[in-house]
């Protein structure tokens, strides 16, 4: 649907407010000390009661729940000059209550239609409640496993990265932004955040233009083609400047070549963080810089509202600057429908229908299957039978209903999660079951660091005694959901605490085993890839878990996931991504001179783009045609092998051989999902334009250059067929 215009409306508003009234829009103010960030400093509720009042305050996030909302908008309206109606933001990241997978995992499913669908089930809660606006999607680029956030994005590919964004960008605007049912996205974080040195959190990244036009700025102009109302800036330092006063990346890329025309909000605080970066001299000066940088609005540290409108008066700021930033907020309280009916997400029947929902279930459960990848499955051992007696599930986070949902689990219940051992008992009824070893102290605040169990094997003995008397052992294993994250930065990301050694010791007592993974980045598991025979990527999955997993585990559904990251075999390949540079001595070579590490191999454990299925894909009869220049023909038939219908991943890759900006050895530029039934098989058809065979030079032009191409067509990003091709 088309958009409309609200520019004369938005005008006329704006002649009638003053310049603190004005101010006020682009000031946010959390609602309350629960979430993320450092506590407030300044500010008070009283101070922030006040500013409401006034018309000082644009936006509040983390109030939630019709009542509060309600309360909240109505003293903004009813009591306020002007009455301009809030907007309520809110990490709605991958479900409010009802959680899908994180959006790592939902990745993995390459599913766009599905991510859409989950997307639009978030929003059909969260605008249940009272929201409008959510902090998501993180369309941030990432290739360091050690860097917590991993879990929140799509990845290290910018090209499935794109489409995911606007799928979710979709999914939670819909095709009407005020419909009750649907909420204003947020692109975040502009920009380059997930490109951290060593992973680390609040940090430092420098990269070239090269890789900041290529890699990190696609996924946001996705975002902004698909109309996204917001776009949040970060923390990070981007070549020595905070991206939150960064003019460069603001106004002259997002507002400028890249066409935005939604408004930039900061995140927590990072308009005061410029000061502890060493960019600003004080709270003054950052809201000096935040603001003519292009940062529209502040996230609760209240400087723009406390500094902005004086520097207005001393012409230190031009007021054009401020009228700008509130027309763009202003603009999208208009789409949300805000103006005439501000409360029209305040429906309590509403309300209490949507929350855990049967359909938003059903949806999630379905998203979370997806979103498995199988990474072995030596002679079959999976799907166990639904009738098989003599499985033992071993593990203490078998039984844990709130790792499944993450880290971004802030407006779900304790516990609401289907745990694994749920899902697996209520499929097959003889499974028994032995904890073992604590793996985390169970004590665990979202605020505080997760305390690992290392060296309590108390249990032990037990579990490998049962695993002695098993048929099968299935070992539930990961990462404790606060494990990643925001701040969840980590130095090895192997299986934590006692895990390696709980599994060395199933694993010499039966080495008939499944690994079921629960984690929220790639994790270094070259000992397991070795030794355990099945090994399924659960990821954390979700209010349905348990089921889901038990889908997968017996077989109703076969798995169909692609990691969209690499993982490593082990941390010092990290950063490591597939769509890597050649460097001028790739090959090995008799002497030492050549690109290696002297004491591992430089492949990855696990490619990007790899899954294994139930069924079995095979690729053949790759053919390409480059008589029409601008629409190179690429042909591939995909069998299905196997016994049983399945979903396959047929991806494909290009390589510019010779450039003037050399380009990386493979680049993601299609891929279709299919399902085929046993033994069938089918052609598939791309074309490759100048949108997929060019890339972004210095200048931010985009240029297409004739020449020798290769492309390769397969199942993951390392086992692919290959032709070449001449560009005209
Ligand atoms: C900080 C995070 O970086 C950002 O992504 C989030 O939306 C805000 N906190 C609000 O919770």
């Amino acid at each position: 649907m088309a958009q409309k215009n609200y520019d004369a409306q938005v005008d006329s508003l704006m002649q009638l407010m003053t310049l603190e009234e004005k101010v006020g829009q682009m000031n946010q103010y959390n609602g309350f000390y629960d979430v993320t960030g450092p506590a407030p400093t300044g500010g008070n509720a009283a101070v922030k009661y006040e500013h409401l009042r006034k018309g000082w305050v644009g936006a509040m996030l983390s109030v939630r729940g019709v009542e509060e909302v309600h309360k909240l908008q109505k003293l903004v309206v009813e009591e306020s000059r002007l009455g301009i109606p809030l907007l309520f933001g809110f990490d709605v990241i991958h479900g409010y209550k009802t959680l899908s997978p994180i959006p790592l995992a939902e990745a993995a499913s390459w599913d766009l239609k599905a991510i859409e669908q989950s997307a639009s089930i978030a929003a059909n809660e969260a605008s249940a409640v009272g929201l409008n606006w959510t902090f998501a999607p993180m369309v941030d680029i990432s290739r360091d496993a050690r860097w917590g956030r991993v879990m929140e994005g799509a990845g290290e590919d910018p090209y499935l990265g794109s489409k995911i964004a606007t799928a979710r960008v979709r999914g939670f605007q819909g095709s009407d932004l005020s419909a009750p049912n649907t909420i204003a996205a947020t692109a975040k974080h502009f920009a380059a955040y997930g490109f951290v040195e060593g992973g680390i959190e609040y940090g430092i990244v420098d990269i070239g233009t090269h890789t900041l036009y290529n890699q990190v700025l696609p996924p946001f102009q996705a975002a902004v083609d698909a109309d996204v109302k917001s776009v949040m800036n970060g923390f990070n330092l981007l070549n020595g400047v905070p991206v939150t006063g960064n003019a460069f990346l603001q106004r002259e890329m997002l507002k400028g070549k890249m066409n935005f025309q939604g408004f930039v909000v900061s995140d927590w605080a990072s308009t005061q963080e410029m000061v502890a970066h060493g960019f600003a001299a004080d709270e003054k000066d950052a809201a000096l810089k935040a603001s003519i940088a292009g940062s529209d609005m502040e996230m609760e540290s209240g400087t723009y509202v406390a500094h902005l409108a004086a520097l207005v008066r001393e012409g230190k700021v031009d007021e054009a600057v401020i009228d700008e930033a509130v027309r763009r907020i202003l603009k999208v309280k208009f789409e949300l429908g805000l103006f005439e009916d501000p409360y029209r997400y305040c429906d309590l029947e509403r309300e209490k229908e949507r929350i855990y929902h049967a359909d938003h279930q059903a949806g999630v459960r379905d998203m979370a299957r997806r979103s498995m990848v199988l990474l072995k499955n030596e002679g079959e051992l999976l799907p166990l039978g639904k009738k098989q007696k003599n499985i033992l599930v071993v593990g203490a986070m078998a039984k844990d209903k709130n790792s499944p949902l993450g880290s971004w689990r802030i407006a779900s219940d304790d516990n609401s999660a289907v745990s694994v051992w749920e899902g697996l008992s209520a499929q097959n009824p003889y499974l028994k079951y032995i904890k073992g070893p604590e793996y985390f102290d169970p004590e665990v605040a979202f605020v505080q660091e997760v305390k690992v169990n290392e060296d309590d094997l108390s249990g032990l003995e037990e579990a490998v005694a049962a695993a002695k008397e098993a048929d099968v052992v299935v070992l539930v294993a990961g990462e404790h959901g606060f494990q990643s994250g925001e701040a969840r930065s980590r130095a090895e990301i192997g299986l934590p605490g006692i895990q390696p050694q709980l599994i060395r010791a199933l694993h010499k007592a039966n080495s008939n085993m499944v690994l079921l993974l629960f984690n929220g980045r790639p994790l270094t598991l070259s000992w397991e890839a070795e030794n355990i025979p099945a090994i399924l990527e659960c990821w954390q999955p979700g209010s349905q878990a348990g089921n889901a997993v038990a889908d997968v585990v017996f077989g109703d559904y076969n798995p169909a996931g692609k990691l969209p990251m690499t993982f490593p075999r082990n941390l010092g390949q990290v950063p490591i991504y597939y769509n890597q540079y050649n460097g001028s001595r790739p090959d090995p070579q008799p002497i030492v001179f050549w690109s290696h590490y002297m004491d591992s191999e430089k492949s990855p454990l696990f490619p990007f783009g790899y899954g294994l299925s139930y069924s079995e894909f095979a690729y053949s009869d790759l053919k390409v045609d480059a008589s029409n220049p601008k629409a190179v023909q690429v042909e591939v038939v995909l069998e299905n092998k196997g016994k049983r219908a399945g979903e396959e991943v047929a991806q494909l890759y290009v390589r510019d051989l010779v450039a003037n900006q050399v380009r990386p050895i493979k680049e993601l530029k299609g891929f279709e999902k299919v399902y085929l039934q046993a033994g069938a098989s089918v052609l598939l058809r791309f074309t490759l334009t100048g949108r997929e065979l060019g890339y972004f030079d210095h200048q931010y032009k985009w240029v297409v250059e004739p020449g020798e191409f290769e492309v390769m067509v397969g199942g993951n990003s390392v086992n692919v067929l290959k032709e070449r091709f001449v560009l005209d």
